[in-house]
């Protein structure tokens, strides 16, 4: 009796050791490609930030919150976990070596801006000797590593869709798409549109609107966005040669202006927040636009990859530079990301999908 008992514990443990072995085997195979990076939560490691922003000399002042005097820095502590399998650290020098002769280019907005500029600091504070050269013409800045002929490019284009200056004023032309001809010929293309949509007032840099034919003095805003994107979408799909281009899309980058999306009703900013939301939920949900940004995306033809950013972004309170940004003391940016901070990991899930 004894040893039958015996005999069927071992049977339980060899069982129990086949499962584990079977569960590894499920971990391995999530990390080698199943697992989705988008999906996680932050976890402190003091190993980061990735550089220290005061050795990064092109560091803009809009960006720079801590030249700008916010005190507190634990929110450039905080490394992006996926669930399921790590993200490789970013290594400047292996990416450089890997886009050798090659020429990265963001088009968009102020988030565009943002992202490019933390690549460069990222790759800048990796190989700190390495030659650079900064230029820029029109709308187009280009930050090069001589070394290693590679480009990384920011092409100020907020709309992505082109506004003309016409006899009756400035016409924003959901149909047309001039501005693609400096995307030509790129081989790594980033996208951004959303922020400027919304814009009013002073601030909105046309007087009308033309969809097709007609010309109006407004329109739905969302239904704008979603027009000028399928205009963009069929760019793609006509210009880019995937061969030789990769094309991602940056995603939507939220704000927090609103402490009730975050169950802080009280807060009616990002002021003073000093650590992200715990966990992967965020109470706000997603915004609309990123719904329309992946309707679009599933009716193209060529592929594009959404960096996928929007979610991690919103558990991310803390990382705007509110009173120490290009408002200075008085303002209020909850919209930018102080650097060093969340725009690196965008570039550190860039990088990951460069290796996978
Ligand atoms: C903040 O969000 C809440 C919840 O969605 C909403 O009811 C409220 O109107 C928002 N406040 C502002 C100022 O937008
Ligand atoms: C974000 O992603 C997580 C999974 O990581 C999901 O549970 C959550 O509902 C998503 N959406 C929001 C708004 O947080």
């Amino acid at each position: 009796m004894a040893l039958q008992f015996h005999s069927n514990s071992s049977v339980l443990i060899a069982i129990f050791h086949l499962l584990l072995v079977l569960l590894h085997c499920l971990q391995a195979k999530a990390a080698n490609g199943y697992c989705d990076l988008f999906k996680g939560s932050w976890v402190l490691d003091q190993s980061y930030p990735l550089y220290n922003p005061s050795v990064c000399p092109f560091i803009e002042h809009e960006f720079a919150c801590q030249r700008n005097g916010r005190p507190d820095q634990i929110y450039t502590k905080y490394k992006w976990q996926p669930q399921g399998c790590n993200l490789a650290r970013f290594d400047g020098k292996d990416f450089l070596k890997r886009m050798r002769g090659k020429s990265i280019m963001f088009v968009g907005d102020t988030l565009s801006r943002n992202q490019w500029q933390s690549l460069t600091c990222l790759l800048h504070s990796a190989l700190p000797n390495a030659n650079y050269k900064v230029s820029r013409l029109e709308d187009v800045s280009t930050f090069e590593f001589t070394d290693y002929g590679v480009k990384v490019m920011l092409d100020r284009n907020v709309y992505l869709v082109d506004v003309v200056r016409e006899q009756m004023g400035r016409v924003l032309k959901l149909d047309s798409i001039e501005g693609g001809k400096l995307w030509k010929g790129i081989d790594m293309l980033i996208f951004n549109t959303w922020h400027w949509w919304n814009r009013r007032g002073p601030s909105q840099p046309w007087d009308y609107i033309q969809d097709g034919e007609g010309i109006k003095k407004d329109m739905d805003r969302m239904l704008a966005f979603e027009k000028a994107l399928r205009t963009w979408a069929a760019w793609v799909d006509s210009n880019i040669n995937p061969s030789k281009t990769t094309v991602y899309f940056q995603g939507i980058s939220p704000s927090h202006y609103n402490g009730s999306l975050w169950n802080e009703p009280k807060a009616k900013s990002c002021a003073g927040q000093k650590i992200p939301l715990a966990g992967s939920t965020y109470p706000g949900g997603l915004p609309e636009a990123l719904f329309k940004l992946k309707e679009v995306l599933s009716t193209m033809r060529k592929p594009v990859t959404l960096l996928d950013i929007t979610n991690l972004s919103l558990l991310r309170k803390d990382g705007h530079p509110s009173h120490y940004g290009l408002g200075g003391p008085s303002g209020m940016d909850c919209s930018h990301w102080c650097l060093s901070g969340v725009p690196d990991t965008w570039n550190e899930i860039l990088y990951n999908l460069i290796l996978s």
